[in-house]
């Protein structure tokens, strides 16, 4: 049987697509940016290369979408839905697009189920969805949007549990929450992101606008992962929403003080005032811990960072 990853060339979908594929399953990959796999740098996933099957496919493009789900669906066991626009700055700068790729696009592929009969399918949702409310947040913490980003995150779990209630789909959503690891370069990423984890990959004299008065709980993404895969192959779910996370928040300034003691080098970083975003922590990982045997290993994250500088020294420019 095959899984159906959409956004699995992402950080998050292509660590799943990973882990899934070394249990022997085949993995079909629908993303846009399918179309130049060999530039992206995901080393991990030519170990597995045989196993994956590359759709290049814009999860708004609804026809597009449906066509290629039908012709895999008799072999499909389920979808993990991946695709978004993640959190940070960069989604306020083209709200109408990007509010439509994580709420239609998320639509688009529970209606291509409803329709094909796939009945099984996660949701990456995010812990944005409890937006700035006190942690531990656990599942039972309203909704709350504080960004328009986590307006797209609670609107699609809401899409998601309607289509379960109303056409016995069988849709679970994970709770994610600030990924980090192999993957993905801190260059390439958001500056307060790079402030954190940038001299890793030798980044110097970098100066983030904020995050310096904010402690998260930092997820790295073999953890992120893992809890993904344990929520699609458990058979049956009691609950549909899984908080999916370290569970340990961990202060900005202490993750740069790890970093430059773990590289013996002290890069230049400021860190501005206030959070970098508007945020409740820890997620409380009891439920995905108690009914899905969730355990994450990176609960230090001295060993989740030691695992990324690895990755990074590997996979130099
Ligand atoms: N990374 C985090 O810290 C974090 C935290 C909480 C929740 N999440 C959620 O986890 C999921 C995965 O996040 P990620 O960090 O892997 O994101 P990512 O940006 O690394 O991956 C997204 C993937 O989707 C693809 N994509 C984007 N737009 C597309 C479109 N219109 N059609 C088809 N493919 C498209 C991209 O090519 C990319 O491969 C998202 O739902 C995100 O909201 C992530």
């Amino acid at each position: 049987m095959s899984v159906l990853i959409t956004g699995g060339l992402g950080h998050v979908g292509s660590w799943v697509a990973y882990q899934l594929a070394k249990q022997g399953k085949r993995i079909i990959i629908a993303d846009m940016a399918a179309g130049h796999f060999d530039r992206l740098g995901l080393d991990y996933l030519e170990e597995v290369r045989d196993q994956l099957v590359l759709e290049s496919v814009d999860v708004l493009d609804y026809h597009s979408m449906f066509e290629l789900m039908l012709r895999h669906r008799d072999d499909l066991e389920g979808v993990i839905h991946g695709v978004s626009v993640i959190a940070g700055p960069h989604f306020q700068q083209r709200p109408f697009k990007h509010i439509s790729i994580n709420a239609t696009g998320t639509l688009n592929v529970f209606e291509i189920c409803r329709i094909l009969g796939i009945d099984k399918v996660v949701n990456m949702s995010s812990g944005a969805v409890y937006g700035d409310a006190p942690g531990p947040q656990n599942e039972a913490t309203p909704y709350k949007a504080t960004d328009l980003y986590g307006a797209t995150k609670i609107s699609a779990e809401l899409y998601g549990l309607q289509y379960s209630d109303t056409y016995g789909m069988d849709v679970r959503n994970a709770r994610l929450f600030f990924v980090y690891g192999p993957g993905k370069r801190p260059s390439h990423m958001h500056k307060v992101y790079q402030a954190l984890f940038g001299p890793l990959e030798g980044l110097d004299d970098i100066q983030a606008p904020n995050g310096s008065e904010q402690a998260l709980d930092w997820t790295h993404v073999h953890d992120t992962a893992a809890g993904i895969v344990k929520l699609f192959e458990k058979d049956s779910v009691v609950h549909r929403n899984f908080n999916i996370s370290s569970g340990v928040p961990v202060d900005h300034l202490q993750i740069v003080e790890h970093v430059a003691d773990i590289t013996g080098k002290r890069a230049s970083v400021t860190l501005g005032p206030g959070p970098f975003v508007v945020r409740g922590t820890p997620l409380d990982i009891t439920l995905a811990q108690q009914e899905l045997g969730f355990t994450p290993k990176f609960t230090d994250i001295r060993e989740g960072i030691r695992d990324y500088w690895q990755w990074l020294k590997a996979n130099a420019d």
